[in-house]
């Protein structure tokens, strides 16, 4: 066997192929898939797919790929229960990887190296490549132990989530696929903690684009006449900044958390009829448009909303039109907003959360993410997910540069899952979907 340090020696120096099965740990497993070039714009599935997939086929896990997209694949694990009537747990992360400035990076985002504080270093080390491999480790220790789950346990390995998701975890829980596997519960990425409580996610906020445009009357810049796109545009900045204010107020009193209130922010001003050294100066242009990006808190009203910005934002009397690309749902199928309970409502519920206590972990209150994830379009079908990534006294490093986490945190995250994968694939309170 190889010292620790010569085995991260060794991984950083040699290609991911010639590793061979004794000299592998789960760090250097870890460190393997995190070289993976996953960043988008051009994520290289192929290559973490049949990595994963030779793991999952060493441990007996069944492997299958689904392309729901063209050559943007799905790979589902499956470790079938002693009782597969039971609604299944399904265990998901994201294959992709936003895009990083190596520049930047005190060590290359793509190497995983391990400095001598033990911190790996690489994009994805948080967001969210750490889970994706504990998922595997803890079902490797459990196996190891003779462990066999009552409920089946699959665990799926999605594309596209850093880029809304749509030909990735939407297409395949709207598959036929999907339905097949009779998910009861879902874990899927959560957040860093800086402190030693564990964080837990019980529902997203849904992303609007919202897109307000104006037109008016042109004229010369000399002239001062009512209705003109650029001035039409500014009224509706001013009521939209009024609306932010009174949201930001909310959040700067402390009366709710930032994934609480509605956040609205001002992305672009599109105006003016460019000249080779600027812009025409003397000409107010007949359009104008701005655009937001607004998120919603599965509390708030969407109608309610629309309505505001219809009449407020974006009124037709003042000549003005609006887009709203809504980035997923904010309602189940049946019209509930998407959150999943965390009260004895909820029996998965009150297993996982025996189980982080069992693993000697604690749990922070359960918080509302103020991003999104692929959880929401679980929760969409009404299936209960919480977002949970077991990092504590780490600093929250997702999409920064030198993102990073300390080889004892992953480590220990594996025994955590051990615990959650065998409470949650154990108990028989719920039985059917
Ligand atoms: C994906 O990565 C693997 C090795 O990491 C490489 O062999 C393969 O050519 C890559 N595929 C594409 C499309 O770049
Ligand atoms: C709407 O646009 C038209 C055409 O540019 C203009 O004549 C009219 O004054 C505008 N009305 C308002 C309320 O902005
Ligand atoms: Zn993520």
């Amino acid at each position: 066997m190889p010292t620790p340090l010569l085995s991260v020696f060794l991984a950083i120096l040699i290609s991911s192929s010639t590793t061979t099965a004794d000299e592998a740990t789960p760090v250097t497993r870890f460190q393997q898939y995190l070289r993976f070039k996953t960043a988008h714009p051009n994520p290289n599935y192929t290559a973490p797919v049949s990595f994963l997939t030779s793991i999952a086929e060493s441990l007996g896990l069944k492997a299958q790929t689904f392309e729901f997209v063209a050559e943007k694949p799905v790979l589902l694990l499956t470790w079938t229960g002693s009782n597969p009537s039971l609604p299944s747990l399904l265990l998901n992360s994201h294959l992709d990887s936003v895009p990083a400035e190596p520049s930047k990076w005190i060590h290359p985002p793509f190497a995983a190296v391990r400095d001598q504080d033990g911190k790996i270093f690489a994009r994805g080390a948080q967001d969210d490549k750490c889970i994706a491999i504990q998922y595997l480790e803890a079902i490797r220790n459990l196996k190891g132990r003779g462990f066999v789950p009552a409920r089946t346990v699959h665990v799926s390995y999605v594309p596209e989530e850093e880029i809304g998701g749509e030909d990735g975890a939407q297409k395949f829980v709207a598959s036929q696929v999907f339905d097949e596997l009779r998910v009861g519960f879902v874990l899927d990425e959560g957040q860093a903690s800086v402190n030693d409580e564990f964080r837990v996610f019980y529902a997203d906020r849904s992303p609007w684009k919202v897109i307000i445009k104006a037109i008016g009357q042109p004229g010369h810049g000399s002239r001062m006449y009512d209705n003109g796109a650029t001035e039409n545009l500014m009224e509706s900045v001013e009521v939209i900044s009024r609306f932010r204010e009174s949201q930001f107020d909310v959040l700067k009193a402390g009366k709710a958390p930032a994934s609480e209130v509605i956040s609205v922010n001002p992305v672009y001003l599109k105006a003016g009829i460019p000249s080779p050294t600027g812009f025409v100066m003397n000409m107010q242009p007949s359009e104008a448009e701005a655009g937001y990006d607004v998120r919603m808190p599965p509390a708030a009203d969407p109608d309610l909303m629309r309505k505001r910005i219809a009449e407020e934002w974006a009124p037709a009397e003042r000549n003005m039109t609006f887009e709203i690309q809504e980035k997923g749902p904010i309602r189940d199928l049946k019209g509930n907003p998407l959150v999943t309970a965390t009260d004895d409502s909820n029996p998965w519920w009150s297993v996982f959360k025996q189980a982080i206590a069992a693993a000697g972990g604690k749990l922070g209150k359960p918080e509302i993410l103020a991003s999104t994830t692929d959880a929401r379009f679980m929760r969409e079908l009404g299936i209960p997910a919480l977002g949970f990534s077991p990092m504590t006294n780490t600093p929250i490093l997702l999409h920064d540069h030198n993102e990073f986490l300390e080889e004892s945190v992953f480590l220990k995250g594996i025994g955590v899952y051990e615990h959650v994968i065998s409470s949650l694939s154990s108990f028989e309170a719920v039985n059917d979907v």
